[in-house]
């Protein structure tokens, strides 16, 4: 075969565009992959695709990495929050029968979270009730009642009874009132108001929704007895311009209060008049006897009594109260009925009593008399066991020892607020020990 000049020509010159194609193409592939050539991505019809990213440079990938890794340490803290969230909240309800509409309740408890108002609140709700709990939280806490938050049959209003509510209900308890001489003694108007405009308010709701009323009223209504022990019918024996006036007075006045609203606006209406009461949850700086005493022997003081101790006092456990507000609430007897434990000690047998239980080495000391303390108390309950069938059934040492139990919990509580002292009742039985 021979090669003419022409023929020759335009062989190289086919050569050098074949070159210069092949080399157009590596340089064009050669971009592709520094732009990001993603294997593996298939499209619709399963075939390889080429997916072109834009360039990422350097600054930009160290700054997603710097997010990336704040974020990380952000989830980590959050999960710490919420892990620390989750302790406090109890995993379990203590256990709730379930009652059908007709037989279940709605039932307001003012004063529902305090020391005897949380403990009425633990047998309404594992009875299967709807319990509405109002309170200004003045000497209640929330502690006290947390282990109901979240749950369907229980609601908590934060409000001051002094001003007027309206709420469906069916029963009130009406609990709300500062109870220990120091809270009282604190404003003492507010403690009046409280127990007059309070009760009226109540009143006049149960008035208005149909509902009965059970009135918490106290012993102290008979004042400095000189009947002993006290009946029902016994007037009193009351200072009305003393220390403590503003509390006796207004509970008097209480009581007037809700027979006038059952005279005149036909309100169903029961008025316990509740005797000393101890149990977990009551306040340990109340200044009262058991408080105070259970907390020195714990703490190895002296026990201090004010005068010289031979006054006598007679002490209930908190769910023998409980048992005693319900039955009454739930009987027909309609006059004022004592709720208490007619066992009477004096000051100072009280004293050696919690010393001993407590175990500790303080001595007992005696303290000037206070004003205007009763030298005697203690109920007479014939009226409760007769028409109510109620008596108190927890031995002092074993409500003592309960008490005892939670304030020493109560003193070895950290700082830290996650790790504080609740006393949750498991079930009903032990809720009513
Ligand atoms: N604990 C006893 O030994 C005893 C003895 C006799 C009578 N009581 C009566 O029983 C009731 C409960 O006493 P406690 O020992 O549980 O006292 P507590 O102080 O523990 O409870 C009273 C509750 O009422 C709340 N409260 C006070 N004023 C209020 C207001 N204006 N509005 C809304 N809530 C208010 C408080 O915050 C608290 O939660 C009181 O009415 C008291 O007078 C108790």
């Amino acid at each position: 075969m021979v090669f003419t000049r022409r023929k020759m020509r335009q062989c190289i010159f086919l050569g050098i565009a074949t070159i210069l194609v092949i080399c157009l193409y590596r340089t064009w592939a050669s971009q592709l992959s520094y732009g990001g050539k993603e294997s593996g991505e298939v499209d619709d019809e399963g075939r390889d695709q080429i997916v072109v990213r834009p360039p990422v440079d350097k600054e930009e990938t160290d700054s997603l990495t710097r997010e990336l890794e704040v974020t990380r340490r952000k989830v980590v803290q959050l999960e710490q929050k919420l892990q620390d969230l989750e302790s406090r909240i109890p995993l379990k309800y203590p256990d709730v029968k379930y009652l059908n509409y007709k037989n279940r309740k709605r039932i307001l408890v003012t004063g529902g979270a305090g020391f005897v108002g949380s403990h009425l609140v633990d047998i309404l709700m594992t009875e299967g009730h709807e319990v509405i709990v109002v309170d200004n939280f003045f000497t209640g806490r929330k502690r006290n009642v947390e282990h109901w938050f979240g749950h369907e049959n229980f609601e908590l209003i934060h409000h001051d009874i002094v001003n007027p509510l309206f709420i469906e209900v069916d029963e009130i308890y009406h609990l709300a009132s500062p109870a220990s001489p120091p809270h009282y003694m604190h404003n003492p108007v507010k403690t009046i108001k409280t127990n007059t405009m309070g009760t009226i308010n109540v009143l006049g709701l149960a008035k208005r929704v149909g509902a009965k009323v059970l009135i918490a009223s106290t012993s102290e209504v008979y004042g400095d007895p000189d009947v002993h022990p006290q009946p029902e019918t016994y007037w009193g024996h009351v200072n009305p311009i003393g220390p403590r006036a503003c509390y006796d007075e207004g509970k008097r006045v209480s009581e007037t209060l809700s027979y006038a609203y059952a005279k005149q606006e036909n309100v169903r209406v029961c008025v316990a008049r509740i005797f000393n009461t101890y149990g977990p949850r009551m306040h340990m700086n109340d200044g009262r006897v058991v408080s105070n005493f259970i907390l020195q022997a714990l703490q190895n003081e002296s026990i201090t009594i004010y005068g010289n101790g031979k006054q006598t006092r007679s002490f209930q456990y908190v769910t023998d109260l409980v048992d005693g507000l319900i039955v009454l609430m739930r009987s027909n007897y309609t006059l004022p009925v004592n709720i208490g434990n007619p066992v009477e000690h004096t000051i100072e047998e009280f004293a050696e009593i919690i010393r001993d239980l407590v175990g500790g080495k303080s001595v007992i000391k005696q303290v000037a008399a206070v004003e205007d303390d009763p030298q005697r108390r203690k109920p007479d309950i014939a009226r409760a066991k007769k028409y109510l069938n109620w008596e108190p059934r927890v031995p002092l040492k074993v409500g003592l020892q309960k008490t005892i139990e939670y304030f020493r919990k109560e003193l070895a509580r950290s700082n830290h607020h996650s790790q504080r002292n609740v006393f949750v009742p498991r079930h009903a039985a032990e809720s009513k020990l």
